[in-house]
């Protein structure tokens, strides 16, 4: 059994940064008095401040920083469950100082997030964006050799940095174009390595043999920037980058120094270090893919998303241990 962090007889009170797909927060209104946040743009850090002074839970998304300063300023706060696999927009230390419970939804979005990232990939080198703006601008005359050609993919070499959940996934993808795959991380992961077919590398060696590199590691501060100028020297100059992660995990300004000076061929992106703010230079380059933080973003996969995130306060309001917890030692008895 879990420690109880709410009182069995009281209805909490639960605060919600935006509202959900689905019927999700209908359930959680049969066991919490619920505010929502009730329009665009989302709640400002003081208007979080404010609405901590008396929540006692908090369902939020990847966009709401919940830093320390909040948590110390959030005294009745017992849980809060965030709509994403990634945590890093919240202090996890200082939630589990104050014995707050932090639910999170990983899982529901693999595939679909290993979709973006190899539509991306597709988009970027096969110039997608490119023929589509040239077919509605008129500017296609005639079948021509040499229009917008662009670079294998079938065969192709591909790296994954970050070989769990959604790093997998990418690399069933790439099976089917019969590419080659190599992967980094902490270590080689063998028995991945039996079923998948892939290659344990360096994180240098894989930048220097990969046609395509696709990042699949949560930020932290080990992460931040590991994509750096010396990073994207490494690549192939005909490579291409893919970011489905988290965009601080990339130097956007070493990023964009590396797309002008032709050190890499392109890049897809659905993440950026200063999200919704995407570096102008970025949006004037043809051979780079923007989307704007859509990986999770299908009806299937947010309906689920917003009933895990659901699930983990209420299972935490009736003292059980929550589906999806990243601390859960504060749910221990001591
Ligand atoms: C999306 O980026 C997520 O963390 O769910």
């Amino acid at each position: 059994m879990a420690v109880r962090l709410f009182g069995r007889k009281s209805r909490p009170r639960v605060y919600v940064t935006r509202t959900l797909p689905g019927d999700a927060l209908d359930r959680l209104r049969e066991q919490a008095e619920v505010e929502v946040w009730p329009q665009e743009p989302p709640p400002s850090r003081d208007e979080l401040a404010r609405a901590l002074t008396t929540a006692e839970g908090l369902l939020c998304l990847l966009t709401d920083n919940i830093d320390a300063g909040l948590i110390d300023g959030a005294p009745r706060l017992r849980a809060l469950s965030t709509m994403s696999v990634g945590y890093d927009h919240i202090d996890v230390e200082a939630c589990t100082r104050r014995r707050i419970a932090v639910g999170y939804t990983p899982g529901v979005l693999t595939e679909a997030t290993a979709d973006l990232a190899f539509a991306l990939l597709l988009a970027a080198a096969r110039r997608l964006p490119e023929g589509e703006r040239a077919v509605r601008e008129g500017r296609w005359s005639a079948w021509h050799p040499s229009f917008l050609l662009g670079r294998d993919v079938y065969g192709a070499t591909l790296g994954i940095v970050g070989l769990g959940q959604i790093g997998t996934a990418v690399a069933r993808r790439a099976r089917g174009f019969e590419m080659r795959v190599l992967y980094t991380g902490h270590a080689p992961q063998p028995p991945k390595e039996a079923v998948l077919g892939v290659e344990f590398r360096s994180f240098e060696e894989l930048l220097a043999q990969s046609d395509f590199v696709s990042v699949h590691v949560p930020l932290a501060p080990e992460t931040r920037h590991m994509f750096n100028d010396a990073a994207f020297a490494r690549m192939k100059p005909t490579g291409f980058f893919v970011n489905t992660a988290r965009g601080a995990v990339v130097d956007e300004a070493a990023l964009v120094r590396a797309l002008k000076a032709r050190k890499i061929a392109g890049a897809g992106l659905d993440v950026f270090e200063h999200e919704p703010k995407v570096a102008a230079e970025l949006k004037k380059m043809k051979n780079v893919v923007l989307n704007p933080h859509l990986g999770s973003a299908t009806v299937e996969v947010r309906e689920e998303m917003a009933n895990i995130v659901v699930d983990n306060i209420e299972a935490l309001i009736a003292g059980r241990t929550p589906p999806n917890c990243v601390n859960p030692q504060v749910l221990a008895k001591s």
